[in-house]
C-alpha cells in the first residue's frame, strides 16, 4: 500500500454478533483532502471510523494508514491518526486549558511542542476566556469545541472526525467547519468525518461516500455525484442512490 496515501479501506466487513454492519466498503482519502462519509442511522459510519481508528477489529478486509494496516500495524496507525468519537466526554474538575495541557503532555516530545499544541488547541477551541473555567460549567456545544480542539492540536497526519459538528448552533459550526478547512490547508493532512448534515458535507468535503446499510452506493466529488442524478443536492442525490440500487440485501 502507498505509504504516502492517508487511508484506503478495502472491503471492510463488520458483524456484530448477526448484525452485518459492514458488507465490503471500500474507498480512499487522498492527500490534503476532506472525505465525507455521509449516510443515515445505523448505516455503518461509526463503525467504519472506528475500525480506522483501530478501535474496533474488522471482521474481513482492512485499512491502511499511510501504509500501515490497521489490523496488524495498529501502533504505526495510532501514531499518525487522532479521532473524535461521537460521544465524548470531558473531564469535569478540571478547567479546558487544563484539559488541553494534559492532552499536550501526552503527545508531545517537548516542552516547546507542548506549548505549541496548547496554543494551537485554544485557538480552536474559540473558548477564549471561558477555557479557564472548569468543564463543567460549559454548554454541549462548548464541550464538542473543546474535544475537536484537543483533536486537531496533536497535528494528526489523518483526523478522523465522527459527526464533528453535532449539537453546535450555526454560528459555531460554521467556526468549526472553517477550523477544520483552514487546518487542512495548512497541514497539508487528511480528514475523515462522518456527518448527516449534507450542507456541511458539501462545504467542506472535496470528496464524499454514500453509505447505506453498511456499503458504499456512491461516492465522488459533491458536483460529480450532483449531476449524475441530475440532483440539486445532496440529500436528493442520496435519495437516487439508494433507490436506483446500490445497496444490496
Ligand atoms: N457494539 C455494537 N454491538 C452490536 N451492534 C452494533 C454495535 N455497534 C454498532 N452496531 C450496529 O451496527 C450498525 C451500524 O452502526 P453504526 O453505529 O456504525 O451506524 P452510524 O452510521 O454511525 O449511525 P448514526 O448515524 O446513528 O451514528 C447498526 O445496525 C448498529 O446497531
Ligand atoms: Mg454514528
Amino acid at each position: 500500500m502507498e505509504p504516502s496515501e492517508p487511508l484506503r479501506v478495502v472491503s471492510l466487513e463488520k458483524w456484530f454478533g448477526k448484525i452485518h454492519a459492514l458488507r465490503g466498503v471500500s474507498f480512499e482519502v487522498r492527500v490534503g483532502e476532506v472525505f465525507g462519509l455521509i449516510g443515515p442511522n445505523g448505516a455503518g459510519k461509526t463503525t467504519t471510523l472506528r475500525i480506522v481508528a483501530t478501535l474496533l477489529s474488522p471482521s474481513r478486509g482492512d485499512a491502511y494508514v499511510y501504509g500501515h494496516s490497521v489490523a496488524r500495524e495498529p501502533e504505526a496507525v495510532k501514531r499518525l491518526i487522532s479521532y473524535l468519537p461521537e460521544e465524548a466526554g470531558v473531564y469535569k474538575n478540571i478547567t479546558g486549558a487544563d484539559f488541553l495541557e494534559f492532552t499536550a503532555e501526552i503527545y508531545a516530545s517537548t516542552r516547546s511542542e507542548a506549548e505549541e499544541m496548547v496554543e494551537l488547541g485554544a485557538r480552536l477551541s474559540g473558548l477564549g476566556a471561558r477555557l479557564y473555567e472548569p468543564t463543567s460549567t460549559y454548554s454541549k456545544g462548548m464541550r464538542r469545541r473543546l474535544l475537536l480542539a484537543r483533536t486537531l492540536m496533536v497535528r494528526p497526519r489523518l483526523a478522523i472526525l465522527d459527526e464533528p459538528t453535532t449539537g453546535l448552533d450555526v454560528y459555531h459550526a460554521v467556526e468549526v467547519r472553517k477550523a477544520i478547512k483552514h487546518y487542512v490547508s495548512e497541514t497539508g493532512a487528511a480528514v475523515l468525518l462522518s456527518s448527516h448534515n449534507m450542507l456541511e458535507v458539501e462545504y467542506l468535503c472535496s470528496r464524499v461516500a454514500f453509505i447505506h446499510e453498511g456499503v458504499i452506493v456512491d461516492s465522488g466529488t459533491p458536483d460529480e455525484i450532483k449531476a449524475k442524478y441530475g440532483a440539486s443536492n445532496l440529500e436528493e442525490a442520496f435519495i437516487q442512490a439508494v433507490k436506483s440500487g446500490g445497496a444490496v440485501g
